[in-house]
């Protein structure tokens, strides 16, 4: 998949995708503390650029108004910085632009987790997702499913089923020093 930037494999953000509440900012924050990089959640640097939290964004000024400025930054961090460790919202790899920045810039993991261990975390996910709240269980698992095709374009893909955040990240950057060195 789309590797035409001319920034050096080893120098690469490290992108991290996946469904809401998958672990993605544990995540990248071990992530980057292991290989002594920064850290960049998306949203995080959006609500401290905004003053504002997501759920106020998205009820102030709208999910597309999110959209923009989500794709925007992100196409900016692959466009302009190296050596981060980038945690996505759920929902900007549907973006296709943002795809082509991560897919051709940056080193796209996928954290997938299944539905049956998911949604088990929904309780104490839903109150700061916009998304998620007054949606039954099985529109939620609709939304899961579909979003599975745009994380389908990854560079890795790691389970993270029954593993604890630690060992997630150990097992991301062994993947991704694997097959960089061979
Ligand atoms: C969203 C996911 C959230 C956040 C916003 C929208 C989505 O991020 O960007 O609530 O559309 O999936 P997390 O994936 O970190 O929950």
């Amino acid at each position: 998949m789309g590797t035409y930037s001319n920034i050096p494999l080893r120098e690469r953000n490290i992108v991290l995708i996946g469904f809401m509440g998958v672990g993605k900012t544990t995540i990248g924050q071990l992530v980057a503390k292991k290989l002594y990089r920064d850290f960049i959640d998306v949203d995080q640097e959006i609500e401290k650029r905004h003053h504002m939290s997501i759920p106020a964004i998205f009820e102030q000024m709208g999910e597309n108004y999110f959209r923009k400025v989500e794709r925007e930054l992100i196409v900016d961090l692959c466009t302009n910085t190296r050596l981060k460790i980038i945690s996505l919202g759920g929902g900007a790899y549907l973006q296709e632009e943002v795809r082509n920045a991560c897919l051709s810039h940056g080193i796209v993991v996928f954290l997938d987790l299944s539905w049956e261990n998911w949604k088990d975390r929904l309780p104490s996910i839903v109150h700061d997702r916009p998304l998620l709240k007054n949606k039954a269980l099985e529109e939620i698992k609709q939304l899961f499913e579909l979003r599975k095709q745009a994380y389908s374009q990854h560079h890795y893909r790691v389970a993270t089923d029954g593993l604890d955040p630690e060992t997630v990240a150990i097992r991301t950057i062994e993947l991704i020093r694997e097959r960089n060195t061979n």
